[in-house]
This record gives structure tokens, C-alpha cells and sequence, in this order.
């Protein structure tokens, strides 16, 4: 007995000391921020089972539904893999105004899942149902976020992703690979699954916004998993 309570207090000391041993960033210390965030958002990213984190790389998704003027998608039992490889290239703590801007670097961001789409994509009339795939490569996502600040019951001082503005911007490439694009001919099928590729920054744009908002706001929740268990005065220390 004496044994395993010694145990527990020498484990308690390390995980402590080393905690301890961290250097907080200022708040106002853009590079520490982005520093920091770009070294614990691949943890994140990845789940950690210790603190209830789920997984956000694979991140399953029973249903995704993206409803644009003119198209209409759906897709079924979707993964989403790549947020583990994305890098913190620029990440902004304002407290006075409760903001936290971040922009992220992801070399490939790949979707998956039963699709079903319906509608118009610029000229071309869309029917499909299938196997769908698209990878988008090197893509600058930027999440613009409105912060919450409260006080745990030990008294620690925590934030929270309230809401947030998610951009898509600059990619450099995208693949799409859609089974049976039109279901009823497989011949237009092909060449409009040739045309929207030879187009792939329009049609990306046009349409993976619904799908990829979904995406990241699931990321986000995971992130504020995070933030729930981690006091503010933790969550950022010189790397
Ligand atoms: C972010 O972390 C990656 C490793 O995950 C590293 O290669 C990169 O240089 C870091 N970037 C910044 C801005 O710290
Ligand atoms: C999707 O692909 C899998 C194999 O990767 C195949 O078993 C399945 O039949 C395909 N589904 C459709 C609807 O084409």
C-alpha cells in the first residue's frame, strides 16, 4: 500500500515539475502563440484519450449535407484525414476584444464518403451517386474565433471557441474523384468529372464550403475539449 502511494506522489511530482518547467507565453507574443498552438494543435488534432479529446484526424462523419443555390450534396459515413499535418503558420491571442485568429498550412486535407449530389455545377448538369473522393492539397485555412472566458470551479481561468469564421483560401491543388457523376451515363460522367478537374479552384470553391465548415467546426469542438481541461495560463508556453 505504502508502495503505491509512493508511486502516485512521485507520479504526481514529475507530471507537476514538468509542467512547471514550461514558460508561459505572454498573450501579446504573436511568434510564442503561433509557436506554441502549431505544436499542440498536431496533438489535438490526433485525440488525447487522457483529457476526452477526440480524434479529429480521422474525423468520422455519419452525415454531411451541403445545400448551394444551385447543387445539393450529401454524404454518408464520410472521413475527413489531414488536420494532423496542418502547421500553425500565424495564430493571434486577443483577449481585450476575446479574439483568437489562426491560420493554418494543410499539405492535404482528403474527403471521403457516400456521396449523393444533385443540381447544376457551372454548365454541367449533376446527378451521381457513389464513391466520392476529393483531395485538396497545400490549402491556407484561416478560422477567425469569438471567444468565451470563465472561471472553472478551482478558480482557473479557461476560453472556449464561442464561434468562428472559417476561410478556405489558397490551395494548389485539387483532385475530384466522384463515382459515377452522372448515374444514368457513364461516358458524360466521365468527361464532366474531366471538366470540373480541369476546373478544380472554381469548382472547389464552389462547392466544398458547406462540407469543409462542417469539418473544422467539428475540430473546433474537439479543440475546446482541449480548452475545457487545460487553464488559459497553460494552453500557451515557449516551445
Ligand atoms: C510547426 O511545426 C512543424 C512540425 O509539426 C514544423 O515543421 C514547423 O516549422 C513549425 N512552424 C512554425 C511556424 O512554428
Ligand atoms: C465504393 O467503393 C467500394 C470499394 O472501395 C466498393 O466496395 C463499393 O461498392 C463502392 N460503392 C459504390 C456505391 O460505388
Amino acid at each position: 500500500m505504502t508502495l503505491v502511494f509512493t508511486t502516485l506522489f512521485i507520479l504526481c511530482l514529475t507530471s507537476r515539475t514538468s509542467y512547471a518547467s514550461r514558460t508561459p507565453c505572454d498573450f501579446n507574443d504573436e511568434e510564442c502563440i503561433t509557436n506554441s498552438f502549431n505544436e499542440t494543435l498536431p496533438a489535438i488534432a490526433a485525440g488525447i484519450p487522457t483529457l476526452g479529446v477526440k480524434p479529429s484526424d480521422p474525423l468520422k462523419m455519419e452525415i454531411i449535407i451541403g445545400v448551394l443555390p444551385k447543387l445539393t450534396y450529401i454524404f454518408r459515413n464520410a472521413v475527413m484525414t489531414g488536420y494532423k499535418d496542418c502547421i500553425v503558420t500565424n495564430a493571434l491571442l486577443k483577449l481585450e476584444t476575446t479574439k483568437f485568429i489562426y491560420d493554418l498550412l494543410c499539405p492535404s486535407i482528403v474527403l471521403k464518403g457516400d456521396y449523393e449530389m444533385n443540381g447544376q455545377m457551372f454548365e454541367n448538369v449533376i446527378n451521381g451517386k457513389g464513391n466520392g473522393t476529393v483531395v485538396t492539397e497545400n490549402i491556407h485555412i484561416q478560422i477567425d474565433a469569438d471567444l468565451e472566458k470563465y472561471k472553472s470551479d478551482t478558480g482557473k481561468e479557461h476560453i472556449l471557441i464561442r464561434t468562428a469564421q472559417i476561410e478556405h483560401h489558397e490551395r494548389t491543388n485539387v483532385v475530384i474523384g466522384f463515382d459515377h457523376i452522372n448515374k444514368d451515363n457513364d461516358e458524360l460522367a466521365a468527361k464532366i468529372l474531366k471538366r470540373l478537374n480541369e476546373n478544380w479552384l472554381a469548382a472547389s470553391k464552389y462547392a466544398e464550403g458547406p462540407a469543409f465548415r462542417f469539418a473544422m467546426n467539428l475540430f473546433i469542438q474537439n479543440i475546446n475539449t482541449y480548452f475545457k481541461k487545460v487553464p488559459l495560463d497553460e494552453l500557451f508556453y515557449k516551445v
